[in-house]
């Protein structure tokens, strides 16, 4: 049965009718004790949930949504190391990427999957030692100066977003570089500025058959080959490595054997950061730290698998998004870390949620009955107060966001973190409590919810705990919505057309068979393609 056609389903949503009519602000004023009732620590984080639209009431009945969908149970599956990405018949063993104990875990198959792990690490740690002590040097002899990832999707936002959060562990004599996009202009003003001699290349793509990847890795190949002349092998051999779970197709490539990282088809591309797609982050920040991030993150498996619902924070946000989402009509998610070098965390959630959850249908294809993925966006604080947050205000959606803060700065400028947090509190007291104003047009109506993640500080530790909570919940979403998280079959039909579409853009000559808007589109381009 659909979850939505559950009694725990519909008793939230009688509830809910209730709660729709009650001001934030009323909840606060009926409950002194409202902060310590709704808030949770664990581990060093604080997760403050207190200015979500919730009652004690509101929590049992969403506790009892989990048990009738039977999220322990799916989460026992999970660290199992069970199928329970249906579509493709795989576990989903993220986990084991940071498991940290002798114990083993097991595979679906009934491999042991540690070993593997345990030696790419190895691997890493040889090569980021040798990378980052100069011992491993370019064609020329130089160390290599310049780190370029070539990815996308991925393959791209974990390692493109944790290499930002992390810069101030970051090796001063690196600079690391992502490239993702077919745009040209992603990867050419790039190798303008780049020394041929001194620059590494990391193609990552779990199928090695990704076209954006393949296209920048092939043109960055020949960059790379006509610079270093007869040295062409050397250069080959010494500045690009794969990290794959397609090792064939990397060897095809060109890839040395020994500079191949592999996953594996048990790692879901956006749940790969742990893996060797970590690579440029480890060579960023060497190896002891990336383990550091391990650590955290496993940190938070362990919470994640052990505590009760009601205490366990990825639940907690799993079932206080789905609260907004199917019982309040909140479909959209602003996530806000106040935070400069978490800037890019937003959009690297926008791809574990949306392209994990932005589903419809059950395995079975029978319909989920209810909204899903919430609409996620978002930015730095406290830029975001001066482009977005207006509508939050006084926009008249009903709009949760999720405000993401620390302690201490990892850039102590004086006199700049206080104030940064005093902005972070004060909008998320602003959404909540609003204020009245004679003038209609400048009061704010208020009763926004948010959630509030303070955490001690932007370590590598804390971050493997924060990207840890976050998977924890979008996958909980995923076991109570019915829903697989581990595919994306939708994605597939536009990379189909692209291929189908190409030779219309090449030949002027070629005629697809396509829609009218399409074919005027080709047309207009014919027409201008040449235009200075
Ligand atoms: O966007 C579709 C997708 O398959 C993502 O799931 C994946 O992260 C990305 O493309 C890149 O895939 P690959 O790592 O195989 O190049």
């Amino acid at each position: 049965m659909s979850i939505s056609g559950t009694p725990a389903w519909q008793a939230l949503s009688a509830h809910a009718e209730t709660l729709r009519q009650r001001h934030i602000s009323e909840l606060f004023a009926e409950d002194p004790a409202r902060f310590k009732r709704f808030s949770l620590e664990t581990g060093g984080l604080l997760f403050d949930y207190s200015k979500q639209r919730v009652t004690a009431e509101t929590l049992e009945l969403l506790a009892a949504l989990a048990d009738a969908a039977e999220v322990r149970e799916w989460t026992r599956r999970m660290f199992a190391g069970e199928a329970i990405n249906t579509s493709e018949s795989r576990a989903a063993l993220h986990i084991a990427l940071r498991h940290r104990e002798e114990s083993l875990l097991m595979h679906a198959s009934g491999e042991d999957v540690m070993p593997k792990v345990r030696a790419t690490q190895a691997q890493m740690r040889r090569f980021c030692d040798a990378v980052r002590d100069a011992g491993h040097r370019g064609y020329a002899g130089d160390p290599i100066r310049a780190i370029v990832n070539i990815g996308i999707g991925g393959s791209d936002l974990g390692p493109r977003m944790a290499t930002q959060a992390l810069e101030a562990y970051s090796h001063p004599a690196l600079s690391i570089h992502y490239v993702s996009n077919l745009d040209a202009a992603d990867l050419a003003p790039r190798l303008e500025k780049l020394d041929p001699r001194t620059t590494l290349f990391i193609v990552t793509s779990k199928t090695f058959t990704t076209l954006e990847t393949i296209s920048n890795a092939r043109t960055a190949r020949d960059w790379l080959l006509a610079a270093a002349g007869d040295a062409a092998d050397l250069a080959m051999a010494r500045q690009f490595v794969a990290v794959t779970a397609a090792p064939a197709e990397a060897l095809k490539f060109g890839i040395a054997p020994d500079h191949l990282f592999e996953f594996w088809d048990w790692v879901g591309g956006r749940f790969s950061l742990w893996s060797a797609v970590g690579l440029p982050l480890a060579l960023a920040i060497g190896m002891n730290a990336f383990d550091a991030m391990l650590d955290g993150a496993h940190a938070m498996d362990k919470h994640f698998r052990d505590a009760p619902t009601l205490q366990n924070m990825p639940l907690l946000m799993a079932l206080l998004g789905i609260w907004n989402i199917n019982f309040l009509g909140a479909w959209n998610l602003s996530i806000s870390p106040y935070s400069q070098s978490l800037r890019s965390f937003p959009d690297y959630l926008q791809q574990l949620d949306m392209e994990s959850n932005g589903k419809s249908l059950r395995p079975d294809g029978s319909p989920v009955g209810a909204r899903t993925a919430p609409v996620l966006w978002g930015g730095a604080g406290s830029n975001t107060q001066h482009a977005y947050f207006q509508m939050l205000h006084q926009g008249g959606v009903l709009i949760p966001s999720d405000f993401i803060a620390f302690a201490v700065s990892d850039f102590p400028l004086p006199g700049h973190h206080e104030k940064l947090l005093a902005n972070c509190f004060a909008q998320s007291e602003a959404l909540a409590f609003g204020s009245e104003h004679e003038d209609p047009l400048r009061a704010c109506p208020g009763n926004q919810p948010s959630s509030t993640l303070l955490l001690p500080r932007l370590d590598p530790y804390r971050l493997g705990q924060l990207i840890a909570a976050y998977e924890h919940k979008i996958c909980a979403q995923a076991a109570i919505w019915g829903i697989n998280p581990f595919d994306q079959w939708g994605v597939e039909l536009g990379k189909k057309l692209a291929a189908r579409l190409l030779p219309a853009l090449e030949n002027p000559d070629a005629t697809p068979a396509c829609d009218a808007s399409t074919t005027g589109l080709l047309g207009w381009y014919h027409r201008h393609r040449n235009a200075t």
